[in-house]
């Protein structure tokens, strides 16, 4: 099939994306397939609408990217393409939504509350940050409602640097989530559907001296990566059974990318789904595919263009 890959975009993650983009067309050509990378410009209707691929692989990350948008036009056009539908996406980036539905199905989520701009400007924001932290309790992390890559995320452990967090935060978002810090094992858990079901891929573990922020993720050395996690074997079952019930209760398609701590009872906490994973050098998804190769799965070259032909079919 003719494949387009999708990345770049408007959102605050672009570089990211051309770069996920890049890497995922090089394996699909390793696979032998036709494909192109294009960005999303203005002639990208027309031309979608003049001359369609046989199936478009988007990987444009950020609000724009991920909250359903790219992918309601392509079904508009009936152009298949890899990954959650719009409906699951709209669901799934905004974490106080996926955080309820998460937790409907049964997976621990920190406790939250969820904070518009607008209230925050108003005087009285005092008051209302006060309440937050009362609700919430301390430490706790400030994150745009629907961003990624850590952009504007603050931890939060002195009541007084909140209003500086949620400055910061509003600068990526129009709505702040403020979450209780829960202290254990950052892992990510990648999990992939086939053709036989959702399977959760080897778990990545994620250690860095300071946060695991936006230079943390991209650039090398910054960070160290285990995987498999250093779970035991019962925590890395129940994590991933986490991950594939986070998949679930979204509705999601083909892969995500789950975001857990592990707490010190091995309880897994969700904190963020995201429907179109970094797929750059150091991000986590493709660790976790290439240690799913190296213990006996598929290839993650055999792994895009299996999702990618499955798309197509
Ligand atoms: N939001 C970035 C791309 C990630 O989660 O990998």
């Amino acid at each position: 099939p003719r494949v387009l890959v999708l990345a770049g975009g408007l959102s605050h993650e672009r570089d990211v994306s051309l770069r996920s983009g890049r890497r995922v067309a090089q394996l699909l050509r390793d696979g032998g397939l036709d494909v192109e990378v294009r960005d999303l410009d203005p002639e990208l209707l027309p031309a979608l609408s003049a001359d369609p691929p046989d199936v478009v692989f988007p990987l444009v990350h950020g609000s724009t990217g991920e909250d359903g948008s790219i992918r309601a036009l392509l079904e508009l056009l009936d152009i298949p393409y890899v990954g959650s539908t719009s409906a699951a996406c709209r669901l799934a980036s905004r974490k106080p939504v996926a955080k309820e539905l998460v937790a409907a199905a049964g997976v621990a989520t920190p406790p939250f509350v969820t904070f518009p701009r607008g209230l925050f400007t108003e005087i009285g924001s005092s008051e209302v940050l006060a309440t937050a932290v009362a609700g919430v309790g301390l430490p706790l992390v400030v994150k745009p409602e629907d961003g990624g890559s850590a952009l504007g995320v603050t931890v939060v452990t002195r009541a007084e640097d909140l209003p500086e967090a949620m400055v910061s935060c509003f600068s990526y978002g129009n709505a702040a989530l403020v979450e209780r810090a829960v202290t254990g094992t950052e892992v990510a858990v990648s999990v992939v559907d086939l053709g036989d079901g959702p399977v959760a891929l080897p778990p990545v573990e994620i250690v860095t001296e300071g946060p695991y922020d936006y230079d943390a993720r991209y650039n090398a050395g910054r960070t160290e990566y285990f995987v498999p996690a250093r779970l035991d074997e019962e925590t890395t079952v129940v994590a991933a059974r986490a991950a594939v019930a986070a998949h679930e209760a979204l509705g999601l398609r083909d892969l995500s990318r789950t975001d857990l701590i592990v707490d010190e009872n091995g309880t897994p906490w969700f904190l963020d789904m995201n429907v179109a994973p970094g797929m750059t050098e150091t991000s986590l998804f493709p660790q976790s595919a290439q240690a799913w190769a190296a213990g006996g799965g598929p290839s993650f070259t055999e792994l895009v263009t299996t999702l990618v032909r499955q798309a197509a079919a």
